[in-house]
C-alpha cells in the first residue's frame, strides 16, 4: 500500500514512519511527501531517504484561491494513488474540495486528547474530566489550563475540524515544570510510536 505524508514542519513524525519503513516494519510504503512550506524539513527528510517531495504553496488563505489550491493538492497526491494520507504535522485545514477526492482515507495527527463522542470533554483513564482541546495551540492551552494529563489523537480527517472518528489516543502527563516545548516533546515521543502502530492496523 501506498502512503502520502502531508506536512509543514520538522516532520519528526514522518522521519518515524521512514524508519520504520526502513526496518521493514511498516505495512506500506511512503511514497510521496507534500508540503505547503519550502522550509519544512520535512521535505528534506523525504529527499534524504529518496522519497518524492513537493512543494505546494498556499496561494491565499481563503476565497477561489484557495479552493484553487486545495485541487492542486489534491492532483499532486492523486498522482502517485494512496491507499493512506497520513497529516502529519500539517497546519492547514482541508476542506470537502480535498476531502472529497480521497473518502475516508485522511487521517491526522493531533497533539491532545480528542473525545471519541464529538463532544467537548474527555474523560481519562484515571476518571478525571478534562476540556477536549481543538486548535492550532493546544500543547500551550493544556499548560495554561494546568491541565494534570493531556496526550495525543489520531483521527479520521471530515471537514470539521479536530473531529471524526478517534483511532487511536496515548495519555501523556503534564508535569509542573513542563514548557510547551517540553511537553510537546514528550507528546511527540508517544506520537511517533502511536502513528507507525496505526498505520499498520489501518493498512496490515
Ligand atoms: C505533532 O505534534 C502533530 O500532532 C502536530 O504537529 C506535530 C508534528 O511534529 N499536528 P513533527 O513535524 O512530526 O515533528
Amino acid at each position: 500500500p501506498s502512503i502520502a505524508v502531508l506536512l509543514s514542519g520538522s516532520g519528526s513524525n514522518l522521519q518515524a514512519l521512514l524508519d520504520a519503513q526502513a526496518a521493514g516494519e511498516l505495512a506500506g510504503e511512503v511514497t510521496l511527501v507534500v508540503s505547503d512550506r519550502a522550509q519544512a524539513y520535512g521535505l528534506q527528510r523525504a529527499l534524504n531517504a529518496g522519497i518524492a517531495a513537493a512543494h505546494v504553496p498556499l496561494s491565499a488563505p481563503r476565497g477561489p484561491l484557495r479552493q484553487q489550491w486545495e485541487r492542486r493538492l489534491a492532483g499532486v497526491v492523486a498522482c502517485f494513488e494512496p491507499d493512506l494520507i497520513v497529516l502529519a504535522g500539517f497546519m492547514r485545514v482541508l476542506s470537502p474540495v480535498f476531502l472529497e477526492r480521497f473518502p475516508d482515507k485522511v487521517i491526522n495527527q493531533h497533539p491532545a486528547l480528542l473525545p471519541t463522542d464529538g463532544g467537548d470533554t474527555v474523560t481519562t483513564s484515571s476518571g478525571i474530566v478534562i476540556p477536549a482541546l481543538r486548535g492550532a495551540h493546544v500543547v500551550a492551552d493544556a499548560i495554561r489550563l494546568k491541565l494534570p494529563v493531556t496526550g495525543c489523537t489520531i483521527h479520521r480527517v471530515t471537514p470539521r475540524v479536530d473531529d471524526g472518528p478517534v483511532l487511536a489516543r496515548a495519555e501523556v502527563p503534564v508535569l509542573p515544570d513542563d514548557t510547551v516545548e517540553s511537553l510537546h516533546e514528550r507528546i511527540k515521543t508517544v506520537e511517533r510510536r502511536l502513528i507507525v502502530e496505526t498505520v499498520n492496523r489501518l493498512l496490515g
